[in-house]
């Protein structure tokens, strides 16, 4: 396939209806959980524009710094820090509206104001999480919610088999 993808203005719902097809064609028949998450992470970014976009895997007993486009960002962090540390041990995503609001927020760059980290899931356990940051306040809600969750259950589960 072409490796281009096609990129839309609209509302947030008609381009994660855009995008997510073309998240699928890229995952399709890929096991390779780096390549995969990697080509989420562009997708989104170059749709959405968003400050930063990219993935945190657990690794024993803290969350590692994976595929990300933007700035760069703290590598490691434990379990119930910050907002990615958060959701991993709530087992849920989180939606901050404010980051200056959460408390023990990471600040990894002074321009995110807003955030969603939804949790990777394999086999019921938290193998990882993905972050979104705008430099917007109050830039994710549902929506994000349920797109994004979306997406990280079209990953083939061949490709968690690797970690
Ligand atoms: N703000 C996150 C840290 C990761 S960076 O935003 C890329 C947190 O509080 O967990």
């Amino acid at each position: 396939m072409a490796e281009d993808l096609h990129i839309i203005t609209g509302t947030k719902e008609e381009q994660y209806l855009e995008i997510i097809p073309q998240i699928q064609g890229l995952l399709e028949g890929e096991n390779d959980l780096i390549a995969n998450l990697g080509n989420i992470t562009a997708a989104l970014k170059e749709q959405f524009k968003w400050w930063w976009m990219g993935f945190y895997l657990v690794r024993e007993n803290e969350l590692v710094l994976g595929p990300f486009q933007g700035p760069v960002a703290c590598t490691r962090i434990k379990k119930g820090r910050g907002v990615c540390g958060s959701a991993w041990a709530k087992e849920q995503t989180l939606i901050v509206a404010d980051v200056e609001q959460f408390p023990g927020h990471i600040a990894c760059s002074s321009f995110s104001k807003s955030e969603i980290v939804v949790p990777v899931f394999f086999e019921n356990k938290v193998i990882g999480v993905l972050d979104a940051d705008s430099e917007y306040l109050n830039h994710y809600d549902e929506t994000d919610q349920k797109y994004l969750e979306q997406i990280l259950s079209l990953i083939p589960a061949e490709s968690f088999k690797q970690i």
